[in-house]
């Protein structure tokens, strides 16, 4: 038996997981520590009542011969794919079929499968730095090439995002088959306005390339103008799967599920990507279960819309406080209006890991450094706004006193 030697060619940590194993051995070596967790971007507040009351309901129906389920559909109930269409796509004007929504487990699983159907000899641009996912699972399938003494990829297009382009990348010079995008960023916190993704729309039509658009984060998005989804773009149905999670915009981090569209005219060498998902899924997927597609619908409920809009409301009033406290602590910061994260740069002099070091040691706050979502994030750390409120502000003034010039 031969392995996939490409495992061997990956840090043996994913990021989150590296995180999180420092902070036990903190914890551990000083077990009177109050550690504030603003690492990883995992939800804090519990489930809207409406998706509670869902899903006690369907508990109840697969206690009953009468209505208990099997195997659900393997690409979602009708009942949650026509509550995503119409809220998602139609009410906001654009044109989605219910058979171009696949429901899954959510978006990081949907993005890591999703190279099954493209060649191992596409070439992938993504942005630096980046959510680890996008890269890890193309050096798994082989798409990587060899990293250099920099960190970097030899066969993987870099498309930097740091404050000289306002982190937002620009187009490069050498085509790639596959670009990644995720608006609002992960993990800047910066979005892109309609303009600038038209410039990636027309550049994917002109040159036949496929986008990846992550919009996972779209429920933050405040601001007039900024675009939740990638087909608010004329043509970007011919160009672009969207990946979707109700992870942050319902906290679902622990319930598990999401979508991905993939638009019939989607077709490259004259093959339709859609019945190319359907298949992958049909075969490696068994489906969400009944429970958990209740509990989505009922994010759709007017009851559910609001319980949802005031736990946001929760995190980015926690984005705010994040943001002002360290502009005032005098840290230079980007991100935290339209997205639950604040990026910063860390003090002169400071490495993203070793600055991650220090807060822990000194605050007992734990980010994520920026080095960990690729080179270009060195010298920068990733604050999330999914803590309580509490912690949150105690967390600041802890960064204030030991910081604060
Ligand atoms: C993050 O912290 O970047 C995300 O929570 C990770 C994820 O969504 O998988």
């Amino acid at each position: 038996m031969k392995i996939n030697d490409n495992f061997l060619k990956i840090e043996s940590s994913y990021l989150f997981s590296t995180v999180a194993k420092k902070q036990r051995a903190y914890q551990a070596a000083h077990p009177e520590a109050d550690v504030i967790r603003l690492s990883i971007g995992d939800v804090t507040r519990p489930l809207a009542p409406a998706v509670i009351d869902a899903m006690h309901k369907a508990v109840d129906e697969m206690a009953c011969e009468a209505t208990f389920r099997g195997y659900p559909p393997e690409y979602g109930y009708d009942f949650i794919l026509e509550a995503i269409q119409k809220n998602d796509y139609t009410d906001r004007g654009i044109d989605i079929a219910k058979d171009e929504i696949f429901l899954s487990d959510g978006a990081k699983s949907d993005c890591g499968n999703i190279g099954d159907i493209f060649s191992v000899d596409n070439k992938v641009a993504i942005c630096d730095p980046v959510y680890p996912v996008y890269i890890d699972t193309n050096i798994m399938a082989g798409r990587s090439g060899d990293k250099d003494e920099n960190g970097l990829w030899s066969n993987i297009i870099y498309m930097p995002c740091t404050a000289e382009n306002n982190f937002t990348p620009d187009l490069p010079s050498e085509v790639p088959d596959v670009i990644y995008l995720c608006f609002p960023n992960n993990p800047t916190g910066m979005v892109a306005t309609k303009e600038q993704l038209k410039k990636w729309v027309d550049y994917a039509l002109e040159h036949k390339s496929l986008i990846l658009f992550d919009s996972a984060y779209e429920s933050f998005v405040v601001e007039e103008g900024i675009p939740k989804s990638i087909y608010e773009i004329e043509g970007a149905k011919k160009c672009a799967i969207e990946l979707r999670s109700f992870s942050k915009t319902a906290g679902f981090t622990g319930m598990r599920c999401g979508y991905t569209v993939v638009p019939k005219e989607l077709e490259f060498e004259g093959t339709s990507l859609n019945p190319l998902w359907a298949r992958r899924q049909a075969t490696k997927f068994n489906g969400v279960s009944y429970i958990t597609q209740r509990a989505a619908e009922a994010i759709y409920s007017e009851e559910g819309k609001k319980q949802i809009k005031e736990t946001l409301a929760y995190y980015q009033n926690n984005a705010k406080i994040i943001f002002e406290g360290l502009k005032d602590a005098g840290f230079e910061c980007y991100g935290g209006v339209n997205s639950p994260y604040v990026w910063l740069r860390v003090p002169q002099g400071y490495t993203s890991w070793e600055f991650f070091d220090e807060l822990l040691e000194k605050c007992q706050v734990v980010g994520t450094p920026g080095s960990g979502f690729g080179p270009a994030g060195e010298g920068y750390f990733r604050l999330t706004a999914f803590g309580s409120t509490e912690k949150t502000i105690e967390a600041i003034e802890r960064i204030k006193s030991v910081y604060k010039k």
